[in-house]
This record gives C-alpha cells, structure tokens and sequence, in this order.
C-alpha cells in the first residue's frame, strides 16, 4: 500500500482519532506497562515510530527515556508538538529513518505496522536493526489472529498477525522475543497483542 494513501486516509480522521485514543489514559494499564518495562529506564534515544497523536512519546518521557516521535501525518505532529511543548516529534517516515547506524536504544511501533502488507515487513525490520545499538529494543503492537489476515480497518485496510509468526519473522530479521503480552478480542475490540524483542546479531 501506498504510504500516501495511509497519510491521507490518517489525515482525514486525525481529529476523531485525537478524541478517541490520543491520551495515555485511554490507553489499556498493562499496554503501558509493557512499554514502560521494555523502553525506559536505560541510555539512549528511543523511537515512537508513527506516533499518531504523540501520547505514548509522552508515557516514555514520564517515565525518564529520550522518546522521540515520527509520523508521516502532519496534523498529528502539530497536535503532539501542541499538546507535549516538551516533547520531540518530527514528521517522518520509518521506512527512511533521518538518525545514524547503530545510534538508537529502543523503538516502539504500536500499531503502526498494522497497514503493511506483509511482504514489506521484512525492509522496515531492516531499517529498524540499521539503527538500533546492539541489544536495542523493539517493541511492537499489533492485532492478534489466527492467520495472516487483511481487514476492513476503519481508517484504511489493516492486517492481524498470529503473534507466533510474528515473533518468526522478528527472528529471521535478527530481533528476540523477550516478552508477549495478549488480549483476547470480545464485542467491542479485535484480539490484541504485543511482542518485545532484542537486537540479537
Ligand atoms: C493506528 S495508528 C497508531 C498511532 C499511535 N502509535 C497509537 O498507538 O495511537 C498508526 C499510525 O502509524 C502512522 N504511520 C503509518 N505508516 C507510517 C510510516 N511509514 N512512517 C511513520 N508513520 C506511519 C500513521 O500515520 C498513524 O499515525
């Protein structure tokens, strides 16, 4: 899928998103908590790749990590820059990362692989091990299913991952799943996960 057509669709919706899911508070506790346990409390810059609103950016910073955030959706950016004067975020993409080899600690992609079709997964993994620092952390939220599945997302088309095949494709590309964390879905959410890996070669 065109990165365009996911800035535009994004972009259209950037209000509605902002309301319904653009504070911590409206975050699941034990999300935050898995974010919180695998990308603060150690050196070095820590990446929220495609942001959204920023408040996850911020949730790192509270608790002391270096967070920077990327989206490729401008209205996003001017409302986390707004809303967090204190924070760092930037308009980007995490396929072309503006930061050097090798010069990262952490990076958190919460549910902002979910519009990727599975055959690119294997070059942003890339991009992410260019720059993290050995032993770097990735941490990654996505929805939990029991096959490989393209879905009617309400913002644009999005995919479920079973978490086992996930963490396989975390490993060819080099990361080491160090924790899972998953959540039934039920009438009102799709089945949830999270997978934290390490930079294992
Ligand atoms: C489902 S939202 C998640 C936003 C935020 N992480 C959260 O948990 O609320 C997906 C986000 O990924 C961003 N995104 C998608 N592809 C991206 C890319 N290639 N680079 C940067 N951001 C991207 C979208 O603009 C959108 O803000």
């Amino acid at each position: 899928m065109h990165l365009e057509q996911v800035r535009q669709a994004y972009a259209a919706v950037a209000d509605l998103y902002i309301e319904l899911f653009g504070t911590s508070q409206q975050s699941h506790v034990d999300d935050l908590a898995f974010i919180g346990r695998h990308l603060s409390g150690r050196p070095g810059t820590v990446l929220d790749v495609g942001c959204g609103p920023g408040h996850l950016t911020a949730h790192l910073r509270s608790l002391g990590a270096d967070a920077v955030g990327i989206d490729l959706v401008p209205e996003f950016i001017a409302h986390a820059v707004a809303s967090h004067p204190t924070g760092i975020y930037r308009l980007g993409s995490m396929d072309t990362l503006d930061v050097a080899d090798h010069s990262v600690a952490g990076i958190l992609a919460w549910y902002s692989l979910i519009h990727r079709p599975p055959h690119e997964l294997d070059g942003i993994l890339a991009e992410f091990r260019r720059t993290m620092s050995p032993a770097g952390t990735l941490v990654i939220g996505f929805f939990d299913g029991d096959e490989i599945d393209a879905f009617d997302h309400k913002v644009v088309t999005a995919y479920r991952w079973p978490a086992d095949v996930l963490s396989n494709r975390l490993a060819r590309a080099g990361f080491t799943e160090v924790e899972r964390l998953q959540r039934p879905g039920d009438d009102t959410q799709r089945a949830q996960a999270a997978i934290a890996a390490r930079l294992s070669i």
